[in-house]
């Protein structure tokens, strides 16, 4: 593990934090009146998710309550098969329900997802993303509000990591070629 902080293997930043609270403001005014009259129910998939929720939930003048699930992918080969290792605490059924994602790539560990939630009978589902990988999709997802379309390049900070590391960085970058090829 590198000693030197952040690290020689961030290439550079993508998106500075000052550009991502705006895209949050901008997201969290969209679903305020979008909902309004309403009560949500936002539901994160941790732990990358996280960073986005505790801001995006500040920026969303609402009454809302905010659950988390935590699901493991079954690797590589499985792509789409999730196990979900916490559910959420509260029954979701005759809830307005957003589900907050920090990335959609393939889209497969969401369309599970999607699938799983709307088997409680929830009075509507909704999906909210900070970064939409959208060159890679392989799974047809509705994505009702998105902060940015992102190139398909591996990202990390914001929620974003690899192997653990570097989801506290303030704002979302990209790491250099070789490290994200040997992936
Ligand atoms: P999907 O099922 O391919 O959409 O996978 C989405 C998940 O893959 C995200 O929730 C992240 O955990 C992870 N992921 C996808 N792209 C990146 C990236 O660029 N950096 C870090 N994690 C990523
Ligand atoms: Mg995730």
């Amino acid at each position: 593990m590198s000693d030197s902080f952040p690290d020689p293997r961030i290439d550079r930043v993508l998106y500075s934090p000052e550009e991502i609270q705006a895209a949050v403001r901008r997201i969290g005014a969209d679903i305020t009146a979008d909902y309004t009259g309403r009560t949500l129910t936002l539901v994160t998939v941790l732990k990358g998710g996280a960073m986005f929720l505790a801001d995006l939930c500040r920026a969303i003048e609402l009454p809302l309550t905010v659950d988390f699930m935590a699901i493991s992918s079954y690797g590589p080969g499985a792509e789409g098969s999730v196990r979900i290792t916490k559910d959420l605490d509260d029954p979701i059924e005759g809830r307005d329900v957003l589900v907050v994602e920090d990335i959609i790539d393939t889209g497969l560990t969401l369309a599970y997802l999607l699938r799983v939630l709307r088997q409680r009978r929830p009075a509507s589902v909704s999906v909210c993303t900070l970064l939409d990988k959208d060159a890679r999709r392989l799974a047809d997802l509705p994505i009702e509000y998105r902060g940015f379309t992102v190139p398909d390049r591996f990202l990390v900070g914001y929620g974003l990591d690899l192997d653990g590391l570097w989801r506290t960085l303030p704002y979302v970058a990209t790491l250099h070629d070789e490290i994200w090829e040997a992936e």
